[in-house]
């Protein structure tokens, strides 16, 4: 299959098939493609936390708002998170990066407001969400982004310390019934014309 092929092919499911199960090497190729994704300056402020414990997954399908059925029909859950508490993320650039991109982000973080800072650190993930869409469809694999859900709820019910979660990426495989299967509803973009400029 063309990347063409793939890209008309995926939609945003809507419904799960809660009888098929995802094989577990393409959750461990998807965590693999996931850590490989590219970030300004390779700064990489990300988490990617993977959930299939249903007992887990149910209590984060309830602070998802109106995302709460697919969450709970999907097999995998994945939360993408951004590095919020700057001074514990300095100890990771500090320790694991390069000399040559620690002086980079430091030179960043002390001449920059924090706001704008943490902007630029969250739309690192926006790419991550990206790569996570192509490459589960290229998997064989539905999946549903979701901005949907409710942050504070996930860091409580994950404990999480030091990041915060920015939106979610359901992952198994859709429905028959999906209303949303791209058979059932095509496509919606705008034209080429509309959206490239040719010069
Ligand atoms: C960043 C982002 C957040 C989204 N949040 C949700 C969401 O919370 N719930 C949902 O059902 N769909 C969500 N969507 C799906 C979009 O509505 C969908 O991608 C768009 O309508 C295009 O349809 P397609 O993905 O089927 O091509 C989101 C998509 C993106 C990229």
């Amino acid at each position: 299959m063309t990347i063409l092929d793939l890209a008309q092919k995926r939609y945003s499911t809507k419904k799960y098939n809660t009888n098929r199960a995802i094989p577990e090497e393409k959750i461990e190729e998807l965590k693999e493609v996931l850590r490989l994704t590219p970030s300004s300056i390779n700064i990489q402020p990300w988490k990617f936390t993977f959930v299939q414990n249903p007992a887990v997954k149910a209590k984060l399908a309830a602070a998802s708002l109106h995302n709460e059925e697919k969450i709970k029909q999907a097999e995998l859950l994945v939360i993408f998170s951004v590095a919020d508490d700057l001074d514990v993320f300095q100890k990771v650039v500090d320790s694991e990066y390069v000399p040559a991109l620690r002086d980079w982000y430091t030179n960043m973080r002390a001449n920059m407001p924090e706001a704008d800072l943490k902007l630029w650190l969250e739309k690192q993930l926006y790419i991550a969400l990206g790569v996570g869409l192509s490459a589960s469809i290229a998997l064989g694999l539905d999946s549903t982004p979701m901005e949907g859900i409710e942050a504070d709820k996930y860091i409580n019910i994950l404990d999480m310390k030091a990041y915060k979660p920015l939106f979610a990426l359901a992952v198994g495989y859709g429905a028959e019934d999906d209303f949303n299967r791209i058979e059932v509803k095509p496509k919606s973009r705008r034209s080429q014309e509309d959206v490239i400029e040719n010069i």
